[in-house]
């Protein structure tokens, strides 16, 4: 991008930073009360899930700039990248030490192009031109702390920063402005990688500290344990660091947040970043493939254009994924591509079997994860079988991956009405797999073998061809707030907003979204829609639950209901709004709200 462009960008993007800004102050006043926004984080970046290369799960640590040269020309020489993988990103290892002044020094004994007469820093300059002349765009990476991951976590590889206590400090705590600086306006990278083991894992206890050879770090993430973290401060730190991004990448510079899920970083990744990991590392095994789906599955209302789920990079090519293990690697695939995950490919592809290449290169199956409506799919689970439904863009349109999360075969089936299919009608169904095409009516049945998976495309006829129900439009739903206070957190992993069912996981009886009271939903109606119906239900506590619908900020229904006394339906005038809020308040619970649900809430065109 020209000095110009960027220039332009950066003065366009500073709108959202004060919207981001005035919803914050919003939310500090009485967050129940409508915002008017969809107050996700908004820049121009990642409209789709990105599709990429990073090359740890391929070499760790052991990284250097030929391999990721070869790696981004195989990328376009195999055809992957018209197929729509874009991003080379650098991960750890690529930083040496930080000067006094703040500076960062780029490693040059690995990163060769990086060594400049007369620099004692170095620059990243050469290598972005390199990736940006093959038509691609260009990741790093560094820590919300003082120190990365590698330094604690991988403290016998090579490529570790070096010197002094201080000048092994190379992640950006301290230095986001400065760092962001160096890295989107000098380097010109277009993505980065946020990791956060700088503010988990150096305690007094952690073996790197006790030895002196890190600065102690009062943990702001303390894993697998909410209560004793502090999501505000980190989260804090990641707004800021964002907010650097824009200022020095513009608005297209993607923000990858990586804290797994931690300090209930799932729950606010959306406000803060363009993709925010869910779980810990993936290994290449398909235990760990199938815990970190877990991480994310019943997330769909977390994640949209702009802000996606990221239940972590593909392990395609590698252990239970290789090329001798093709059912495998098509399901891991298959599910990336229903839950609209992020599509990093991990492998060398310097050396890609074919067989490997024709999975992730299946332009059905990215059509599928990179569709614009961004809805991310929605599962049934029926024992070892999982079926989950993606909304496309289009009339009647939608993706379903039937999956078998176990060593047996299986029986797997959707329904019409999971699909809110007109009952009797004909629907067209591809098999993206197969390659094949057929016609089905009421019921697709499928036989899985063990940890088999089928993807079909299917275009079919709605039931109700007004209306469009929020349980098909996820991605234009935001969970402004979730009615959970940091004491009343569910467990990691879960998610106090669902599409079908409650936040304990309970199935509802109707078609809808389950949430806590004292909980406010952002929709982007986008002047769409005229009506908006509901039959809102107070699934537990004692305590009579009011339920109130905003249509760009002017109250436009509001009923009361408790679990013995249901609320009459809701079925209000929303004038063309660009923003419908869905607002449920209560005075019971100190310790968990109730449970609600917004039943069969639909939009009207
Ligand atoms: C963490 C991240 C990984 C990788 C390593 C690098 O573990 O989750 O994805 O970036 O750090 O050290």
């Amino acid at each position: 991008m020209s000095r110009v462009s960027r220039a332009v960008l950066i003065a366009a993007i500073a709108m959202p930073i004060s919207t981001a800004a005035a919803a914050q102050a919003h939310s500090q006043s009485d967050p129940l009360a409508p915002s008017g926004q969809f107050s996700v984080y908004r820049t121009a970046a990642a409209q789709t899930p990105p599709m990429g290369w990073n090359p740890w799960n391929a070499f760790h640590a052991d990284v250097d700039e030929a391999k990721v040269r070869a790696v981004a020309k195989a990328m376009v020489d195999s055809g992957l990248a018209t197929r729509g993988y874009r991003f080379v990103n650098i991960d750890d290892g690529w930083a040496l030490r930080r000067l006094a002044d703040g500076r960062l020094r780029i490693r040059d004994n690995t990163f060769p192009s990086s060594a400049t007469p007369g620099s004692d820093t170095g620059s990243f300059k050469p290598f972005t031109d390199y990736i940006h002349g093959l038509g691609l765009k260009a990741g790093i990476y560094t820590d919300i702390g003082r120190n990365t991951c590698m330094q604690r976590w991988d403290a016998d590889t090579p490529n570790l920063p070096v010197g002094t206590v201080a000048e092994r400090q190379v992640g950006s705590y301290g230095h986001a402005v400065q760092d962001m600086r160096t890295i989107f306006a000098d380097w010109h990278f277009d993505y980065i990688k946020v990791d956060a083991c700088g503010v988990a894992d150096y305690t007094h206890a952690d073996p790197p500290v006790t030895s002196g050879a890190y600065d102690t770090f009062a943990p702001l993430i303390v894993r697998g344990n909410i209560p004793a973290s502090n999501p505000q401060a980190v989260e804090g730190l990641y707004a800021a660091l964002g907010e650097a991004i824009q200022r020095w990448g513009g608005g297209n510079a993607t923000l990858s947040i990586c804290a797994w899920g931690e300090a209930l970083s799932a729950l606010w990744g959306g406000k803060r970043g363009n993709l925010y990991r869910t779980s810990p590392d993936i290994e290449s095994n398909w235990k760990s493939m199938v815990s970190n789906i877990d991480s994310v599955i019943d997330g769909a209302l977390y994640a949209g254009p702009g802000h996606w789920n990221d239940p972590d990079m593909l392990e395609i090519g590698h252990g239970d994924f290789d090329a001798a293990h093709l059912t495998e690697a098509r399901s891991h695939f298959t599910m990336w591509t229903i839950m609209a995950s992020p599509l990093l490919l991990g492998y060398d592809l310097r050396q890609s079997a074919p067989a490997l290449f024709d999975i992730v290169a299946n332009p059905e199956a990215i059509a599928i994860n990179q569709d614009p409506a961004g809805n991310q799919g929605v599962p049934y689970r029926n024992g070892d079988a999982m079926v989950v439904v993606k909304t496309l863009s289009g009339t009647g349109a939608r993706a379903v991956a039937l999956f078998n999360r176990g060593t047996k075969s299986v029986e797997a089936s959707v329904s019409w009405a999971q699909l809110g299919f007109a009952a009797g009608s004909v629907a067209k169904v591809r098999d993206v797999w197969a390659h094949s095409d057929r016609d089905a009516t009421d019921r697709i049945s499928v036989t899985l073998p063990a940890h088999g998976s089928v993807l079909l495309r299917l275009r079919g006829t709605p039931s109700e061809v007004a209306a469009t129900f929020l349980t098909n439009m996820p991605g234009r739903v935001n969970v402004a707030v979730d009615g959970l206070t940091q004491a009343t957190a569910l467990p990691m992993g879960q998610f106090p907003a669902r599409v079908g069912a409650a936040p304990d996981g309970r199935i509802l009886k109707t078609n809808g979204i389950g949430a806590f009271a004292n909980s406010r939903l952002e929709v982007r109606a986008d002047r769409a829609f005229h009506r908006f119906l509901t039959a809102p239900i107070v699934l537990s506590g004692g305590q009579p639950v009011r339920f109130r619908v905003y249509a760009d900020r002017k109250l436009v229904g509001e009923v009361t209901g408790s679990p013995t006394r249901a609320a009459p339906p809701i079925d209000v005038d929303i004038a063309s709004a660009k923003i419908v809020e869905l607002v449920a308040m209560t005075n019971a619970g100190t310790t968990r709200p109730p449970m609600i649900a917004w039943g069969n809430a639909r939009l009207m065109r």
